[in-house]
């Protein structure tokens, strides 16, 4: 009986906490974009046709696999450079911000 009423007590403070690190890393990610690809792929994630394409218009999941392919040296050099020059850490957080994006329509 206890241990489930530790549960029922401590599960709702263990999901705010994720929340919590989330939102964090949301903030990094949103500092590191502003810093290192705003200038080519907008401030929104619009892009700048043709040039640069826009991180709106496929899921998350596909732009975080395509910066994994590009940190493994695979495809346009500017972005293996960049994503070689990001560590884990940094392309999640930049992924979890970039999912903030309004979808394009
Ligand atoms: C100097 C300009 C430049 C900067 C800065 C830059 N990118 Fe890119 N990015 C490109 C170009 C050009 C492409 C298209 C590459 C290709 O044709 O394969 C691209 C492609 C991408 C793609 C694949 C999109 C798609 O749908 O094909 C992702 C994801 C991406 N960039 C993320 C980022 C992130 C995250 C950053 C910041 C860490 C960043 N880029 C910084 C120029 C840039």
């Amino acid at each position: 009986m206890r241990s489930v009423l530790c549960v029922a007590l401590f599960a709702p403070a263990i999901v705010m906490a994720e929340g919590q690190v989330q939102a964090e890393q949301v903030s990094a990610g949103k500092a590191l974009y502003k810093a290192h690809c705003a200038l080519c792929h907008g401030s929104r994630g619009q892009g700048v046709p043709p040039m640069f394409p826009n991180l709106v218009s496929k899921p998350p999941e596909a732009h975080a696999a395509m910066m994994q392919n590009y940190r493994a040296g695979h495809g346009h050099k500017v972005m293996v450079d960049m994503a070689k020059s990001l560590n884990e850490r940094q392309i999640d957080d930049l992924m979890l911000y970039i999912a903030t994006f309004p979808p394009k329509k």
